[in-house]
């Protein structure tokens, strides 16, 4: 595995293997590396020809009171799990060779962000696109792999594609879970071992959920007024249960169609957020 840490290096790097005519499979990552994340790395090795895997704790999507500083860091257990999954391409940037000139361009995003985490975080989501934004001209991908645990960012990712043009093709990702149901995230290590217990209720909820909608419930303030007391037991606070379209994600009163029931709740030091997808069409 090569790791790199320049811009210019990587684009030289890509161009080689592109110009093999070999395809280029993209995992952004932040790295604190766990199995959701070498899921996409398994994804994109079985469609791909090379793999290139980003790790940048990427400052402009963190909001000034949320934890850009606390975000969990081990770079060296990240390269050797990358190095075992079979990752080809390492990129490992700093923020100052990511930004290091200033951002003098704004993106904004103007869709699917008045929901959910776009709306409990502002500007969230403007961060995502610029940082990802950059990294698919560094990184020139074929096809770029993306979980379905962040099912807002895969929405929001595919508005990026193809309002931008890009040539990348969006590949999303099922969630991987822990034997308990617990959605993996770098986040889940901030859990006390008390909300570590109580944290799979939010999975567990969220499956009630959905079987009460394939029973034929289609009043969306009932399905959430029963996640919420349900989301309660978790011992946390709820940052919001939402039931929107998907992946436009408008609000819905009756439920049609595919469908996003997205939760986000707050533990002592962690947000932690979980979704399920159901398509109730014919
Ligand atoms: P990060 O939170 O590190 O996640 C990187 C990728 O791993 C995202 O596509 C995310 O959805 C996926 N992922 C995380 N947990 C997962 C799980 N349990 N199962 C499946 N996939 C999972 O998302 C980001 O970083 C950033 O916003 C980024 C896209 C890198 C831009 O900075």
């Amino acid at each position: 595995m090569e790791i790199i840490t320049k811009k210019r290096d990587l684009q030289q790097k890509v161009l080689s293997i592109k110009s093999g005519g070999k395809k280029v499979g993209f995992v952004p990552t932040m790295g604190f590396l766990h199995e959701g994340h070498l899921e996409l790395v398994r994804k994109a090795k079985s469609e791909n020809d090379a793999v290139v895997m980003s790790i940048f704790v990427n400052p402009l999507q963190f909001g000034p009171n949320e934890d850009f500083e606390a975000y969990p860091r081990n770079e060296k257990r990240d390269t050797q799990l990358a190095e075992t999954e079979g990752v080809d391409v390492l990129f490992i940037p700093s923020p100052a060779e990511m930004y290091g000139s200033g951002m003098s361009i704004r993106m904004g995003v103007a869709s699917r962000t008045d929901v959910l985490c776009g709306k409990s975080r502002p500007g969230h989501f403007d961060g995502v696109v610029t940082v990802l934004s950059k990294l698919f001209h560094i990184v020139m991908p074929d096809r770029a792999y993306f979980g379905l645990k962040d099912a807002q960012q895969v929405a929001v990712v595919d508005l990026l594609i193809r309002d931008l043009d890009f040539p990348v093709e969006l590949v999303p990702v099922d969630t991987i879970r822990e034997e308990d149901g617990l959605a993996k995230s770098s986040r889940n290590v901030y859990l006390s071992e008390q909300e570590r217990a109580q944290a799979p209720m939010i999975f567990r909820s969220l499956e009630e959920a959905k079987r009460a909608i394939l029973d034929g419930e289609r009043d969306a303030s009932a399905i959430a007024l029963k996640l919420e007391r349900k989301l309660k037991e978790t011992g946390g606070v709820i940052d919001y249960v939402e039931i929107t379209s998907y992946p436009e994600l408008k609000p819905l009163a009756r439920l049609e169609g595919k469908l996003l029931i997205a939760v986000a709740v707050k533990f002592s030091k962690a947000r932690l957020i979980d979704n399920m997808i159901v398509d109730i069409r014919d």
